[in-house]
């Protein structure tokens, strides 16, 4: 039996409570130090690319726990923002920590993964050919390469771990459907899940409801209000009526930069943000 079918026999039996080598061996979630101040902790961060400042001495802070809405005009630096929180882009100069002690700066993408940030990307990337309780079990925080050489099966606790999240993205009546029959709104649903069994700390949205339906996007922002406080959002989006539904705290970026901040009315109030996103 290979490591797939072994998640598909335990998906299938409630009551084997078989030991998980392979998956308890995880590095322990770094200590992530926020007593004294933000989870995410960005100062004077410059990108450049050919000499165009991309982001220009951007400066920003989220607290533990919020559900921190960012917008600004197409070019204002939103998804480089996530690129250098991730790692994916090195900044020029800038100081980038996550809680007190992790400067994000000096660790590569997985190390970030790792540390407790997740990225949920525009195109969902689940496995179209696994089930949707399959696709959870694999995103299972584990070391892959030892994990997918190994017989295992999961026990109580991550089966557990699979159904509140299930619960959560509201997707328990199609844990036994392939992720590739899923409506759109649910694929990116389950990439939510997903990150999710990797327990971050800080989840990074970049436009999550685009091409979603009405509905499907006032899901999305309800499943977002859920998972505040609990776990840290960044949330980039331009559809405003999303923002409304989920908003605490807004920042406006533009020109690499923070232009304006507080709450949605506060911003849409603000001259500057008019002037630049959203006319007159
Ligand atoms: N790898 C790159 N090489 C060169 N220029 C880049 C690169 N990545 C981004 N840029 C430029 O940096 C600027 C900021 O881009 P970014 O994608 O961060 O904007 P954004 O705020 O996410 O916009 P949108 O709302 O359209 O997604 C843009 O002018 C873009 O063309
Ligand atoms: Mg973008």
């Amino acid at each position: 039996m290979n490591a797939l079918d072994a998640i598909r026999q335990d998906s299938d039996t409630d009551n084997i409570s078989g030991d998980a080598t392979g998956i308890g061996h995880v590095i322990e979630p770094g200590v992530l130090d926020t007593t004294h101040g933000p989870i995410l902790y960005l100062e004077d961060i410059t990108v450049s690319f050919d000499g165009f400042k991309a982001l220009n001495a951007l400066t920003l802070t989220i607290d533990r726990g919020e559900l921190h809405c960012i917008i600004g005009p197409n070019g204002a630096g939103k998804t480089t923002m996530m690129d250098v929180i991730t790692g994916k882009t090195r900044p020029d100069s800038g100081t980038a920590f996550f809680g007190q002690t992790i400067d994000l700066t000096r660790l590569n993408e997985p190390q970030i993964a790792q540390a407790g940030i997740g990225r949920k990307f525009q195109k969902p990337t689940v496995f179209e050919e696994l089930t949707v309780y399959e696709n959870l079990a694999l995103a299972m925080k584990t070391d892959k390469s030892i994990w997918a050489s190994l017989f295992f099966r999961l026990n109580g606790e991550q089966r557990a771990r699979i159904d509140e999240i299930l619960a959560l993205i509201r997707l328990a009546d199609e844990a036994r459907r392939q992720a590739g029959m899923l409506a759109h709104g649910q694929k990116q649903w389950l990439e939510i899940g997903m990150l999710l069994m990797q327990e971050p700390q800080l989840l990074l949205l970049d436009e999550p409801a685009a091409g979603m339906t009405d509905e499907e996007t006032a899901r999305s922002g309800e499943l977002f209000l859920s998972l505040a406080g609990r776990y840290t959002l960044i949330v980039v989006e331009h559809d405003m009526e999303f923002i409304r539904q989920i908003s605490r705290r807004v920042t406006v970026l533009h020109e690499g930069s923070v232009l304006a901040s507080g709450t949605l009315d506060q911003v849409q109030a603000d001259e500057r943000v008019i002037e630049v996103y959203l006319g007159r």
